[in-house]
């Protein structure tokens, strides 16, 4: 019996739901076709906008989406994007598979989709091929409601007020495809670029998001602090599950038991890099005023046979639903420094919440595991430990939990059980706590299940009833590869 404490009185940080959030580029099926289909699409849509999608990401409770890129964001120039669709530049998107991008989706599409969504919005601006001035302009042409060129630019666009956003990101992977840059190097062009970031409205003041490591380049995280720390209000970190090497990383759907684990191991290290590179920053930054900006994570496999190599469409089974579930417990642990965090990326790309054909739609159990995390959504992280063995010659746990409170006194605790074999006997305690009632909700089922297009619901989650409520808590037993949320009142 593994014992599970949650301690009320060590309330610890708050968990902001932008933990939640998702990414979307202009990469594969992933805004056209999966978000975007255009007015005159037969497929259902509002102002262009997938119905089908929009309703269940609100579903989902989608907090924050990150647009346009990645790599696509350094190559990016937003004044392609705006005014008359026909009038609009096309270009080849050389980075994802060299297909023609239109533009069709540009900043005003953008911004109607997290209208829709009912999201915040996180852009990600063009240092690695882009100029001072053209981002410094977006910004304008964004937030400001003065009479200037690009506000009045806007207007002439059709948009009279400007749009709320949350976080702008100077550059995407600088280290890399966003201009191959050093550290040092970054850090002096950031505080350049960052500069001309202006604020027009305090009441809408974007957060600016610095280019963080590329997983564990802690070297990268000391000289930013360093040298910028002080004109940021969040440090991006980026890291990508891969089960294999970057050249055969492994199917989505067939892989081994021992495939599996070396999986899970992987995206356990998301522990080790948000402790570490937080560690770091305390140096810097004691009071934890720069947050770190997970804002591109999940597994990535190789892309599924007969689909465009640069699209990085995949599957998606239990496997990831339990790697999304084990990294939402880290995230949730570490709330006092992990201020967002964005899923590569929503629809059709890496591990994605939906996939979609044509008209048709699927969830993916990545999905379920975002639907039921929703509830720490800006809740209070408790105090908790759960006794776990170690999966057999890994550094991973076997169990990973989180615990949060609400204002309403409601008690959230998740725990994924990452075991193939071995179910997992629970005796939850709340200390100072009188339990009344305890409802749950499980995803769980054979590693390798996923919803495909013929058959759309294999894998959702759904109540689950196996425990007993005690005084102070409850005994439950948790089934192997699944992932369980208890509310506790
Ligand atoms: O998400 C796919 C790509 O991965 C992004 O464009 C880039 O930032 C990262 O390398």
């Amino acid at each position: 019996m593994q014992k599970y404490l949650i301690n009320p009185n060590q309330k610890i940080s708050k968990i902001n739901r932008d933990i939640y959030g998702c990414f979307s580029e202009h990469l594969g099926r992933c805004i056209y076709e999966g978000m975007f289909v255009g007015e005159d699409s037969p497929i259902p849509n509002v102002n262009g906008m997938r119905k089908d999608i929009i309703d269940a990401l609100r579903e989902m409770g989608i907090p924050v989406l990150r647009w346009p890129g990645g790599c696509f964001a350094d190559e990016y120039h937003w004044k392609d994007g705006i005014g008359p669709k026909e009038s609009r530049k096309k270009m080849i998107n050389t980075h994802w598979g060299g297909v023609v991008e239109d533009n069709s989706f540009g900043t005003h599409e953008f911004f109607e989709a997290c209208r829709q969504l009912g999201c915040d919005a996180y852009i990600c601006g063009n240092v690695g091929s882009g100029t001072v001035q053209e981002m410094s302009e977006w910004v304008e042409y964004m937030t400001s409601d003065a009479v200037s060129p690009m506000a009045n630019l806007r207007r002439e666009n059709g948009h009279d007020k400007p749009w709320r956003l949350k976080y702008f990101g100077v550059g995407n992977e600088n280290w890399g495809c966003g201009g191959n840059m050093t550290p040092e190097f970054y850090a002096d062009q950031y505080r350049r670029y960052a500069t001309y970031v202006r604020t027009y409205d305090w009441n809408n003041r974007a957060q600016k998001i610095a280019c963080g490591p590329n997983g564990a380049d802690y070297n990268w995280t000391d000289v930013l602090m360093k040298k910028a720390g002080r004109q940021m209000d969040g440090l991006s970190l980026h890291y990508y599950t891969v089960m294999g090497s970057w050249h055969k990383k492994g199917k989505a759907l067939e892989f081994t038991d021992d495939e599996y684990y070396i999986t899970i191991d992987k995206a356990y290290f998301m522990e080790e890099l948000v402790r570490r590179h937080g560690e770091l920053m305390n140096r810097y930054d004691p009071e934890k005023r720069v947050g770190i900006i997970v804002d591109e994570w999940g597994i990535w496999h190789d892309v599924e046979e007969g689909t465009n190599p640069g699209f990085l469409y995949q599957q998606n089974t239990l496997r990831d639903a339990m790697v999304a579930g084990l990294t939402f417990n880290i995230f949730n642990k570490h709330s006092d420094r992990v201020r967002m965090a964005n899923i590569a990326q929503t629809i059709n790309v890496l591990q994605s919440v939906a996939l979609t054909d044509g008209e048709e739609m699927i969830l993916t159990p990545t999905y379920y595991v975002f639907r039921m995390y929703k509830d720490h959504h800006e809740n209070t992280l408790l105090g908790s430990y759960l006794t776990t063995p170690n999966l057999a010659d890994k550094k991973a746990p076997q169990l990973t939990e989180s615990a949060s409170i609400k204002e309403d006194g409601t008690i959230v605790a998740t725990i994924v059980n990452t075991s193939l074999s071995d179910a997992a006997e629970i005796h939850c305690q709340i200390a100072d706590t009188q339990v009344s009632g305890v409802a749950a909700e499980i995803l769980t089922g054979e590693v390798h299940a996923h919803n495909d297009f013929e058959n759309k619901n294999v894998v959702s989650s759904c109540e689950f009833s196996d425990f007993e409520v005690t005084a102070d808590g409850f005994k439950t037993t948790v089934p192997p590869c699944s992932v369980v949320k208890f509310l506790i009142k």
